[in-house]
């Protein structure tokens, strides 16, 4: 096959070429893709010049914008310095070194060694990996059984995939692996029974998760992940009290914490992790996205002082950690996301999300009274509007309707990004937009949902 990048259009060629993620490929072939061609704030632009105002911030990550020239300045001095450089077999760079130390000084406590790889779903398989390693090297071989939850997302990888509790991500790919057991969402909106209080929904899933790890044998469960606000599920916020119940059962049966803060890390829920704002004690904690402010792809695993110390000694015993792969810590990736802790310090951009979030959380709560609006749920700079056939019952639209991908489209047609997920439209916008901004967004949405509301 021979194209001529002269006689093509962008579309043309990607048809010709790409397998998009996430995309429905038969359908690809004829609508071909939204070419972007630059960024700028957190506006981004399109082949034909048209502005995009980034509501999604790229896959919920790119925090700081499309613009940041820092961190291009970053990427450029260590590429002109170091470009790569690798950690195995004892060798290290000063980004990776830094990068760790500045980690470990923002991470809950309790989190003591840093291992990096390239995306969040490295990171969870990692942690996974950990997780059974750990469990060899103190002589419970059999405690090896991770549980996720429905609905939650962590990632595609064999063990990422399989702990994501997300239909599409195992059918057809042979997931979930064996090992690998899922529970309750906690999403009270979609999973409360009629009458149920909130209180009486947190007690009877966290009942189902203490049922499930007795029936399993509570020796044969080695971790349990969750993200602090699941976000592709559907941006389902935790409800109160819940995480509050599920960690007095992981402590009472020895079983891992593992946290996913590959969205929720780097002030999202308007405090630095989610752990800190639902009071989360991880054993274990991934992070990638936000890290780098998605210019390069790194993502991390962090650990607790206990694992790394039996993970020490195990080496004693047996040899080198045969674990990591080439760009572990990539020393150009690593200098930039050392420039984004930095700029997130500098800015405060904790605060800053802190003092937009009431404003974001009151326009995205105001959408409540909108036709076709079930519940408005979010925290932070996260949320999302569920599209309902009918708000009393909950019934939502025939998916053939397309009703949610139809406002995500008219709210593009009108210049901005959103994301139709399931039943919900998310809204995850760059961390530095102010109030305009957030003006922009909820006008926009309630036009595109009045618009599809009239064409139903
Ligand atoms: C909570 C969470 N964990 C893990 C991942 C997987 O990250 P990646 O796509 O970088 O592999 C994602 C991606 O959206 C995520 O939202």
């Amino acid at each position: 096959m021979t194209i001529s990048p002269l006689r093509n259009s962008n579309s043309e060629r990607d048809i010709a070429s790409l397998i998009h993620p996430y995309t429905h490929l038969a359908q690809h072939a004829h609508s071909g893709p939204l070419t972007m061609v630059s960024g700028e704030g957190a506006y981004v632009f399109d082949d034909q010049g048209n502005r995009y105002l980034e509501g999604m911030a790229g896959l919920w990550s790119a925090s700081l914008g499309f613009s940041e020239q820092r961190l291009a300045d970053a990427a450029y001095r260590q590429l002109t310095t170091l470009p790569f450089y690798h950690l195995f077999n004892h060798r290290s760079t000063e980004p990776a070194i830094e990068l760790a130390e500045r980690l470990l000084q923002i991470a809950p406590e309790g989190l003591s060694k840093v291992l990096f790889a390239n995306s969040g779903s490295e990171a969870n398989d990692q942690a996974m990996k950990i997780v059974w390693f750990y469990h060899n090297a103190i002589g419970k071989p059999e405690k090896k059984k991770i549980i996720s939850r429905w609905r939650g997302y962590h990632g595609v990888t064999v063990g990422a995939g399989s702990m994501t509790g997300l239909p599409a991500n195992h059918a057809l790919f042979d997931l979930p692996i064996d090992r690998v057991l899922h529970t309750d969402s906690p999403s009270y909106y979609h999973y409360a029974q009629p009458g149920e209080s909130r209180s009486a929904f947190v007690d009877r899933i966290v009942g189902n998760l203490e049922a499930l790890i007795e029936r399993e044998g509570p020796e044969t469960i080695g971790a349990f992940i969750a993200e602090p606000v699941n976000g592709s599920g559907g941006v389902l916020v935790p409800p109160e009290g819940y995480f509050e119940r599920i960690q007095e059962v992981l402590r009472k049966h020895d079983i891992l914490f593992i946290v996913d803060e590959v969205i929720t890390g780097f002030g999202r829920t308007g405090s630095m992790f989610g752990s800190e704002t639902y009071a989360l004690k991880p054993d274990i904690m991934t992070v990638a996205k936000a890290l780098s402010a998605s210019y390069l792809p790194i993502s991390a695993t962090m650990i607790s002082e206990t694992i790394w110390e039996t993970m020490r000694e195990q080496t004693e015993k047996t040899g080198v950690f045969a674990h990591g792969v080439t760009y572990t810590g990539h020393p150009t990736c690593a200098a930039v996301a050392v420039e984004t802790l930095k700029i997130y310090e500098e800015r405060d951009i904790v605060g800053h999300v802190r003092e937009i979030s009431p404003y974001f959380m009151e326009r995205l709560y105001a959408l409540n009274d909108q036709p076709l609006v079930g519940e408005t749920r979010g925290v932070g700079l996260i949320g999302a509007v569920e599209i309902v056939a009918d708000k009393e019952t909950k019934r939502p639209f025939d998916a053939a309707l397309a009703v949610q991908p139809r406002i995500a489209k008219a709210v593009l047609e009108q210049g901005v990004l959103l994301r139709s997920i399931r039943e919900a439209i998310a809204i995850c916008p760059p961390l530095i937009i102010g109030k305009n901004e957030v003006d922009l967004i909820f006008d926009t949405l309630e036009a595109g949902i009045r618009q599809v509301a009239a064409e139903l």
